[in-house]
């Protein structure tokens, strides 16, 4: 795994843009409709947002209403396209490492974060920084995918790129955003950090696509898109083909459904800690 601000984390130049048009609509919205109702169920009056990408969670925060949201993320190109279509004035955005968070101990009442976990090097010293902007009782709010074989477009793709160039497999997918699932491990970390009373449930849902829209998507719009451009025999272009006609031959040419599975977690800050 690389590190903060590169490689498996680096949503970075046109990746942003075609995250935020073709990704977001395909796998994010369901997902971010439910951590908010997680949130919905709390009285907070300010939340912090990490990792925020291009604003999926950030916008069905911001549709429950009543809060101050502070959405922050790693990526500036991530955040200036969220920003640009931002719903709503309560909304701030701020690029920020979730691992280096700059704010006061004890300033939010909620932090909540969509699918970035799997992306921090240190994931102990991630939620450490959550629990350190919690007021004690404070609630950290977040999901993670589910294993790659759950989700079956990134693995479709995955299996094809990788039979295309099995000496040099394109792992992204496998390796970082479907590669942190286990919820005895997230919830011993967790634990680790200081936080207590976690609770987390596995959620099915579904995305929707056609073949070669999931395929630019996913090839295009994260990080594999590097691992392609880096790759020895392999082209964006090649890759894209290779992973439209893989879902083709398995969903054919028309709109698909296809499952998606994440787990949804709460931690709470201990009242009692200094
Ligand atoms: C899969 S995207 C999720 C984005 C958004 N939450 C959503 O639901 O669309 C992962 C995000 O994590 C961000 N990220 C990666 N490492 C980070 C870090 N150390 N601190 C903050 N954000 C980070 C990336 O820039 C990217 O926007």
């Amino acid at each position: 795994m690389t590190g903060t601000g590169g490689g498996d984390a680096s949503f970075t130049g046109s990746i942003a843009e075609i995250y935020d048009a073709l990704l977001v609509p395909m796998i994010f919205e369901e997902p971010a409709r439910l951590l908010a109702a997680s949130v919905a169920a709390t009285d907070a009056a300010d939340i912090l947002e990490t990792a925020a990408g291009t604003g999926a969670l950030t916008r069905a925060l911001a549709r429950l209403g009543g809060h101050d949201i502070v959405a922050t993320d790693l990526n500036e190109p991530m955040v200036v396209a969220a920003a640009r279509r931002s719903v709503s004035e309560r909304v701030r955005w701020q690029v920020a490492d979730a691992q280096n968070l700059p704010f006061p101990d004890r300033s939010f009442d909620v932090v909540a974060c969509q699918f970035g976990a799997m992306f921090l090097p240190d994931k102990v010293h991630g939620y450490a920084e959550a629990l350190r902007v919690l007021r004690p009782g404070g609630m950290f709010a977040f999901n993670v995918w589910d294993r790659i074989e759950n989700n079956t477009v990134p693995w479709i793709i995955t299996e094809a790129l990788c039979a295309a160039a099995p000496d040099e497999p394109l792992e992204f997918f496998r390796r970082t955003p479907y590669g942190y699932f286990d919820i005895d491990q997230i919830r011993g970390e967790l634990a680790t950090a200081g936080f207590e009373e976690t609770s987390g449930q596995y959620i099915d849902g579904s995305s929707h696509a056609t073949a070669q829209t999931a395929a630019v998507a996913f090839c295009q719009g994260t990080p594999l898109r590097g691992e392609i451009e880096r790759h020895p025999t392999l082209d964006l272009e090649s890759a894209t083909t290779i992973a439209a006609t893989a879902l083709r031959e398995h969903y054919g040419s028309e709109a698909f459904d296809a499952p998606i599975r994440w787990l949804q977690l709460t931690a709470r800050r201990p009242t009692g800690r200094s």
